[in-house]
């Protein structure tokens, strides 16, 4: 008999719980990249055979340093914007709004699919200005439960793939639409990393199809009105780079010779609206 939580996800779904891992992993690091001790909490109250994922330690970086930039990027968006809305869409088990652990004048709400939340109000405790909501990113109904009297960050880490790019677009464009002013904080694969996929082992593993492929943010601003690029860097560039070691600095070495590996995972950033504080 256990009082841990059963998992039983498939999907896209079930991809959060190796992004999971491999923070709880890092957390043991004598030197982590992020430090996430929630992430490891979490991983001890899910009832999951973890060694199944067969994600090796050292590759945890991979997660990790996308993960420490988000945390950077939403920070200096807090930082500018001190009453703010915060929507974290396809927040997975990710423990962000405990990491950084914003002030009450925050209102914070992490999106899922109902069977990720459901599993994040298990494993999870709540918080003033904190609010689940369960449904897929692309039901244009969600959205209309957030007010719109504060700017908003719309933070999408690891989801843009699992979209296919009309519908992505919509979804950002609804969100550009919606809100006075705000930021757009999201990452994207490009081209070689949607057609590799396959030999990707956490799609494999899920058994989900990544679809939109996003090259540069030209490929956004020719489709997304009312946005301006305030940074785009890719995972090989970012600040939180220079916390991974070893193989992947010889990777960074290597890719930096050819431009679509380079560019195989990007972080974008975009401004909208006009500024309100
Ligand atoms: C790779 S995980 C990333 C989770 C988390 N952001 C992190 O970095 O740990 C992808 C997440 O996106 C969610 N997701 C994918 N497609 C979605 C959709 N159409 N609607 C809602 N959530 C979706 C999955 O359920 C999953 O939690």
């Amino acid at each position: 008999m256990t009082d841990k939580v059963p998992v039983d996800l498939s999907g896209p779904a079930q991809t959060m719980l190796t992004t999971l891992y491999c923070k709880a992993l890092d957390a043991d690091w004598r030197q982590p990249i992020l430090g996430d001790e929630f992430a490891k909490e979490a991983v001890a109250r899910i009832d999951y055979d973890w060694a199944e994922l067969k994600v090796a330690d050292r590759w945890t970086p991979l997660v990790t340093v996308r993960t420490a930039q988000f945390d950077i990027w939403t920070s200096q968006f807090l930082a500018a914007h001190r009453r703010a809305t915060v929507i974290h869409l396809g927040c997975g088990l990710d423990s962000r709004v405990f990491r950084l652990d914003p002030g009450p004048s925050v209102e914070w709400y992490d999106v899922d699919y109902p069977a990720v939340i459901a599993l994040r109000q298990k494993v999870f405790p709540t918080r003033p200005h904190y609010r689940l909501v369960a449904a897929a990113a692309t039901d244009p109904s969600w959205l209309e439960q957030i007010p719109t009297a504060r700017p908003v960050l719309l933070l999408a880490e690891g989801i843009s793939m699992y979209l296919t790019e009309s519908d992505g677009i919509a979804l950002l464009q609804r969100v550009v639409d919606r809100f006075g002013s705000g930021e757009l904080q999201i990452d994207f694969y490009n081209w070689l990393a949607i057609r590799s996929q396959k030999t990707h082992r956490l799609q494999r593993q899920s058994g989900s199809t990544l679809h939109w492929a996003v090259n540069s943010p030209a490929d956004i601003a020719e489709k997304l009105s009312g946005v301006q690029l305030i940074t785009a860097v890719t995972f090989f560039d970012a600040t939180t780079f220079g916390r991974a070691s070893g193989v992947f600095r010889l990777a960074r070495r290597l890719v930096r010779a050819v431009p679509p590996l380079r560019r195989t995972f990007q972080y974008h950033r975009y401004a909208f609206g006009s500024p309100v504080n």
